[in-house]
C-alpha cells in the first residue's frame, strides 16, 4: 500500500473547474476570475459563476435575482420544527435540521438529475438565510420578520435578523461577507459535501455533510473563537498581553494559520480594509485596533522571530466585521455556511456530473491476531 499523508496534506483527491488556489503567492479564483475582481460584484453574480459556470449578464442577473427573491419564504412545516428545536440549541444544529426538514418539502424530492438538483440549490440557497433568520428571532423571543422582496440577498438577512433596514456599508459588508465565504476549493467541508454526493445521496443531504464539518473550530468555527477572543480581552490596551501569553503557553490564535496559504490570505486583506471603513462608519475603532494589534504581535513573534508562516486567515476580520455588525456570536458559523453553501452545491453538481464514488484506503496499523 503507498504511503499515506496525515490529515491528506497536499494529496491531490480530485479535479475541478469550479476554483483555484496558488498559497504561496495568494491568489484565489473562482472559475477563472481573480477574489479581488469578484468581491466587487453582487452575491447573486457569484451564485450564478458558480451553478452556472459563468457571470451573468444584467438580464440574466435580474431574472436570476428574482427567482432567489420569490424562493425565500419557508414551508409551514419548516417553520415549525424551527420553533420547536429552539431551546438552547445551537444555530448550525437548527440549519441542519432545517435543511433536513426542507428536503421533504422540495417538490423535486424524488430526482437527483442536474435540472432538478439546480432548482434544489437555487432554492436552498434562497432559504437558508431564513431560516438562520427566523431561527435566531425566535431564540430571542421576537416577532419573525417575513423575507422583503425589495432588498438584494444579502440586506435581507440582516433585516430579517434585525429587523431594520441595514446602511449602505453594512449591506456592502455583508455582501462581500457571501462572496469572500462562498467557495475555497477543497476544504474540509466541501471535501464533506463530495464524498456524500459521490455515493449518490440527495443534495440536502450532501450539504447537510457540509454543515455538519464546518461547525468544528478548526474551520469555520474559528470565526465565532475569533469574537470570543476579542470579547475576552476587552480593551486595546491588554491585546500585546493576552497575545503573548497565548504564545508563551503554546496555544493557537484563532483567525492565523492556513493549511494551503503560506502568506497573508488574499481574502483577509480585503476583510481587513472593510472592517476598517466600518468601524469609521460606526466611530467605534475598539475592535479594530484590537485586531490590528493582535496582527501585529503574531507577526512580530511567530512569523519574523520564529520563522513560521503563520498569517491572517479568512475569519480574521471577518470576526470583526460581525462584531461592528452586532451580530450574536453563536450566529457566526451559520453565517459563514450561508455563503459557503454556494460553493458546496457547486461542489455536489460538480461530483454527480462525473461521479467516481469516493472510497480511499486506511494504513492499518492495529496488531494480527493469528488464530492458533
Ligand atoms: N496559532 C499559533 N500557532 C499555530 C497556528 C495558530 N493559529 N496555526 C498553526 N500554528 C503552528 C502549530 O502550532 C504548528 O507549530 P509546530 O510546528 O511548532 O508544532 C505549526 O504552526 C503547523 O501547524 P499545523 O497544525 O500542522 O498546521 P495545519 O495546516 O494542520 O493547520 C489550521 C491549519 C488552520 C488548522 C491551523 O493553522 C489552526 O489551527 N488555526 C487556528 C484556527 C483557524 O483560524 N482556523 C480557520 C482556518 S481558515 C478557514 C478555512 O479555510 O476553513
Amino acid at each position: 500500500m503507498k504511503d499515506f499523508k496525515k490529515g491528506l496534506e497536499g494529496i491531490i483527491a480530485l479535479e475541478t473547474e469550479i476554483s483555484y488556489i496558488d498559497g504561496v503567492k495568494g491568489i484565489l479564483e473562482y472559475r477563472g476570475y481573480r477574489i479581488e475582481q469578484l468581491a466587487k460584484l453582487s452575491f447573486v453574480s457569484i451564485i450564478h459563476l458558480l451553478l452556472h459556470g459563468k457571470l451573468p449578464t444584467i438580464r440574466e442577473h435580474d431574472q436570476f435575482s428574482n427567482m432567489l427573491k420569490e424562493r425565500r419564504e419557508l414551508d409551514v412545516h419548516t417553520k415549525e420544527v424551527i420553533h420547536f428545536y429552539n431551546f438552547n440549541i445551537e444555530a448550525m444544529d437548527a440549519l441542519m435540521t432545517a435543511i433536513s426538514h426542507l428536503s421533504h418539502s422540495d417538490p423535486d424530492l424524488n430526482s437527483n438529475s442536474h435540472e432538478e438538483n439546480i432548482s434544489k440549490a437555487i432554492r436552498l440557497i434562497a432559504k437558508a438565510p431564513t431560516a438562520v433568520a427566523y431561527f435566531q428571532r425566535i431564540h430571542e423571543d421576537k416577532e419573525i420578520i417575513k423575507p422583503n422582496e425589495l432588498l438584494p440577498h444579502s440586506s435581507n438577512f440582516l433585516y430579517m435578523l434585525r429587523g431594520e433596514i441595514p446602511t449602505v456599508l453594512e449591506a456592502k459588508i455583508l455582501n462581500v461577507d457571501f462572496i469572500l465565504s462562498a467557495e475555497h476549493e477543497l476544504n474540509a467541508s466541501t471535501f464533506a459535501v463530495r464524498v456524500t454526493a459521490s455515493t449518490l445521496s440527495d443534495i440536502h443531504s450532501a450539504i447537510i455533510s457540509g454543515i455538519g464539518t464546518l461547525k468544528g473550530v478548526l474551520h469555520g468555527g474559528a470565526r465565532l473563537a475569533v469574537m470570543n477572543m476579542l470579547d475576552e480581552i476587552g480593551d486595546p490596551k491588554k491585546t500585546e498581553k493576552y497575545v503573548m501569553n497565548l504564545i508563551k503557553n503554546k496555544q493557537r490564535i484563532m483567525g492565523f494559520g492556513h493549511r494551503v496559504y503560506k502568506v497573508v490570505d488574499p481574502r483577509a486583506d480585503i476583510f481587513r480594509d472593510l472592517a476598517k471603513k466600518l468601524a469609521e462608519e460606526k466611530k467605534d475603532m475598539k475592535w479594530y485596533e484590537m485586531a490590528t494589534k493582535i496582527e501585529e504581535v503574531v507577526t512580530r513573534e511567530l512569523v519574523e522571530k520564529q520563522g513560521k508562516t503563520i498569517y491572517m486567515n479568512v475569519d480574521f476580520y471577518s470576526g470583526v466585521i460581525y462584531k461592528y455588525l452586532d451580530i450574536p456570536p453563536k450566529l457566526a458559523t451559520a453565517i459563514f455556511a450561508l455563503g459557503r453553501i454556494t460553493g458546496w452545491l457547486a461542489h455536489a453538481l460538480e461530483q454527480y456530473k462525473d461521479n467516481r464514488l469516493i472510497r480511499p484506503r486506511a494504513k492499518y496499523i492495529g496488531d494480527h491476531h493469528t488464530p492458533e
